[in-house]
């Protein structure tokens, strides 16, 4: 390989911090393939996260290497063991020396070991001014084509794809949340699970018009990607897939994914076409994508029960992961379109959760019969006089099958009813398991 520039990021806030950074860079100027030519000063700043710890003494050296990326941050990583640097047993923790690749020539690498650029030099001063003092041109970086970093946005469906391709390619485990967008704390609970499971995670934003029938709010979904991009930041998302409706199906595209049993009854006996939309629009970013795992709320549960189906069948070599309800605290399950709510239908429309719980009671309560459990929730919410019922069912767990009448075991209770006091009418869903599953639930940690 020939020579390029390289910039390491230097870091010790244990033991003799100046000689611990001073000593690796002469080791390191030993190695074949690696020479200093220069380093900024040492100065230093406070620890980023981690338990309570001493400051840093940070700075940046710049080397000409012939190595390549991934064999000059296996130097830095032994020069950190020699240094006496242990396994993380906690994130930032204290440490004797950290060596950070920041910048090899002008190489872009996203594998699981190593991002280049570094995906949050661009925040951290203690790497920035130091750059800054060793006259390094960061304009390309900062201009033009995004830097890797938070959520950044991708328009198009090849470069979506090359670039989860490049990610499975680096050894990355990928992530994929799809959503239509106007974000709530709903879909931020299945990116921060996708967080908390993969190496990298795409959350898809894209109102897709084929799931819409005529006379439904495809125009008036709500949109607003800068929010989005936020919220999916917050989350910690990589990367946001917003196509164009003609990115997503290009000219000629006329194949569509009908799902059979799983699409029929309740949202399928009321928008006939719908779940032929969904299943054909995610397993178009299933292709795209080829994620490891991906993420759907178990608020939509027939939406889940039609993309158990399509991924059985189809053979999508993923992992499903269904996520629990995220409710307000009046047990309103989010959505997107509760902003359309009028006050008066906002004040209303907990009646559909308190009527699910009141079934979930009666069944605590040693209550089986399937017609006694749908009465005394469909009691509820006839005393309530702005919610009109679409359908209230109880069904299998998973599948969601018919339950014949008399007494169940177990089985999931769904509903959705209309409120029409507002601007516009808004439909809203809800479901509820019989025993009760908790909705709420931590996300697991990442695996190390
Ligand atoms: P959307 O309604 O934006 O929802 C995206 C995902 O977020 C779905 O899996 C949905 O179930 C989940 N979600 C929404 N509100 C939630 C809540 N309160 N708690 C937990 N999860 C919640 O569902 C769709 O988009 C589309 O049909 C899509 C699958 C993206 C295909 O176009």
């Amino acid at each position: 390989m020939r020579e390029v520039l390289a910039y390491l990021g230097l870091g010790a806030n244990e033991g003799d911090r100046e000689r611990n950074i001073r000593g690796a860079l002469e080791r390191l100027g030993a190695v074949p393939g690696v020479r200093v030519l220069r380093c900024s000063r040492l100065l230093p700043s406070e620890p980023v996260g981690g338990p309570p710890q001493g400051q840093f003494l940070n700075g940046v050296a710049e080397l000409s290497t012939t190595l390549p990326p991934h064999a000059l941050l296996a130097v830095c990583k032994a020069l950190e063991a020699a240094a006496g640097r242990r396994l993380p047993a906690v994130r930032n923790q204290p440490r004797p020396l950290d060596l950070d690749l920041l910048l090899h020539g002008k190489e872009r690498v996203d594998t699981r070991e190593l991002v280049l650029p570094h995906p949050r030099m661009f925040e951290r001063p203690f790497v920035l001014e130091p750059l800054r003092e060793l006259g390094v041109d960061l304009s390309d970086w900062l201009s033009g084509r995004p830097h890797p970093g938070p959520a950044r946005i991708v328009r198009e469906s090849a470069e979506f794809a090359a670039l989860c391709a490049q990610w499975i390619e680096g050894g990355c485990t990928v992530g994929l949340v799809p959503t239509m967008g106007a974000l709530h704390r709903g879909h931020q609970s299945l990116m921060r699970i996708a967080r908390g499971e993969c190496d990298r995670v795409a959350a898809t934003i894209f109102v897709n018009p084929l799931q819409f029938a005529a006379g439904e709010d495809f125009a008036a979904y709500p949109r607003d990607l800068e929010r989005d991009r936020a919220l999916c930041a917050e989350a910690g998302v990589d990367a946001i897939f917003a196509p164009d409706p003609a990115q997503m199906y290009g000219p000629g595209f006329c194949s569509n994914v009908a799902v059979g049993a799983a699409a029929e009854g309740m949202e399928g006996a009321l928008r006939p076409a719908h779940f032929t939309g969904v299943a054909t629009v995610v397993a178009r970013l299933f292709a795209l994508s080829r994620p490891h795992r991906a993420y759907f709320g178990r608020k939509d549960a027939q939406q889940v029960a039609v993309i158990r189906q399509l991924v059985q069948d189809l053979g999508f070599p993923l992992r499903l992961v269904e996520c629990p309800i995220v409710r307000e605290p009046d047990g309103l399950a989010m959505s997107s379109r509760n902003v359309y709510l009028g006050e008066d239908d906002r004040k209303a429309s907990p009646v559909l959760y308190r009527a699910l719980r009141t079934a979930q009671q009666a069944f605590a309560g040693g209550e089986r019969d399937r017609d006694r459990l749908l009465a005394a929730a469909r009691a509820v919410i006839g005393r309530e006089p702005r919610a009109q019922l679409d359908y209230l069912e109880l069904r299998s767990e998973g599948e969601l099958r018919p339950l014949p009448a008399g007494p169940v075991a177990a089985g999931r209770m769904l509903v959705a009813a209309r409120f029409a006091g507002g601007a516009r009418p808004v439909r809203l869903l809800d479901n509820l398991s019989l025993p009760d599953v908790p909705d709420l639930q931590v996300p697991p940690a990442k695996a190390p």
